[in-house]
């Protein structure tokens, strides 16, 4: 048994092997909680779930769930209910952003057109619905509230700040809603179906606000840095959509409060038609040389710290040690 997990470099072994299994039994379960006897959407709600992705959110659910007991049926169950949540939203964000891929593969978008990705994206929300009632009414309340979140989180972001608004708070709260609404869902069942002491399910939840908000802010230098053979994503792919990051919203600061003409000169491409794929590649370009991407990164950093800052009021052992390194994984990734 390998002493590490793919997302926590570090981790104490008997810890990681307790993961380890309930990963692989998660996956059987998400396998089994998309079974259907459409001929279409038996590949269509598979597609993205065979595709790979890094399963972040049913680890986080196991992680808390350390404080407990991590082998009950509700822990599952939940791990299930988040990464089914995640899936579907993806479906959605796919459509909304016009990303071609993910996860390495084509979008469900791209193969089957909007029509068919979104309601595949609503069919994973209801089986998720379904899975939340057998979990128990606090897990529908739950549930309901982070589903809440998330579309408005997609919905601030797809229509900006107002006027009066201060568009870097803005930003973040729908960095918020839309991503740490979600981990901190996961936490917080976690502890709460695992009978891990009363209070760390409230903790598990104010980390995955936090941490949430890191884990996004390191999507939007990944975004800029990462290629897509690695990310699975296409780079860049925000920018054309218009839609705003922590470094366009710092560029577009510093050229109206500055004037500098290297700011100056990114926020006019960000105007301008980013449709041919070397225009969208040469404003990558300046934007990976600009400090706003460093400063996107420490900022990212500084969130993770204030996660971890959360995570010390938990009791101290092998699953907090490894919630630490977790975060560091979340924020310090390659994709
Ligand atoms: C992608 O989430 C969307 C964000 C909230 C950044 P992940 O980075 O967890 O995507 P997968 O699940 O590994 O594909
Ligand atoms: C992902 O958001 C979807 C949700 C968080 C609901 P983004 O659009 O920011 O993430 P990627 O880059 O497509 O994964
Ligand atoms: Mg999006
Ligand atoms: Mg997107």
């Amino acid at each position: 048994m390998p002493s590490t997990l793919p997302v926590i470099p570090d981790i104490d072994d008997q810890l990681a092997s307790r993961i380890l299994e309930q990963l692989e039994a998660i996956e059987e379960r998400l396998r089994d909680s998309v079974a259907t006897s459409d001929d279409m959407v038996r590949w269509t709600a598979r597609h993205l779930m065979d595709a790979g992705g890094k399963r972040v959110r049913p680890m986080l659910v196991l992680l808390a769930a350390s404080f407990g007991d991590i082998g009950r049926e509700e822990v599952l169950d939940s791990a299930v209910l988040v990464e089914l949540t995640h899936l579907a939203s993806l479906y959605h964000d796919d459509v909304m952003d016009s990303a071609a891929t993910r996860r390495g593969a084509e979008s469900a978008h791209a193969l089957w057109g909007n029509n068919v990705a979104i309601l595949t994206g609503d069919f994973l929300f209801a089986r998720a619905s379904g899975l939340s009632a057998r979990i128990g009414p606090e897990a529908v309340r739950l549930h309901s509230e982070t589903f809440e979140r998330l579309c408005l989180g997609q919905l601030h972001e797809t229509v900006g700040p107002r006027a009066e608004d201060d568009p870097f708070a803005h930003y973040i709260s729908v960095l918020a809603d839309k991503t740490a609404s979600l981990l901190a869902l996961a936490g917080r069942l976690g502890c709460l179906l695992s009978g891990a002491p009363a209070g760390t399910d409230e903790i598990m939840a104010r980390y995955g606000e936090k941490v949430g908000v890191a884990f996004q802010l390191a999507d939007d230098v990944l975004d800029l840095t990462s290629d897509s053979a690695t990310s699975g994503k296409t780079p860049g792919i925000d920018l054309r959509e218009g839609v705003p990051t922590m470094p366009t919203l710092l560029v577009r600061r510093r050229a109206a409060e500055t004037g500098d003409p290297s700011a100056r000169r990114i926020v006019e491409r960000l105007g301008a038609d980013l449709s041919s794929d070397d225009e969208l590649s040469e404003l990558v370009e300046l934007l990976r040389q600009d400090p706003a991407l460093e400063e996107t990164r420490r900022l990212a950093e500084r969130t993770a710290d204030e996660a971890v800052e959360v995570l010390l009021e938990l009791p101290a052992g092998p699953a907090r040690d490894a919630l630490v390194e977790f975060t560091r994984s979340l924020v310090d990734r390659s994709r």
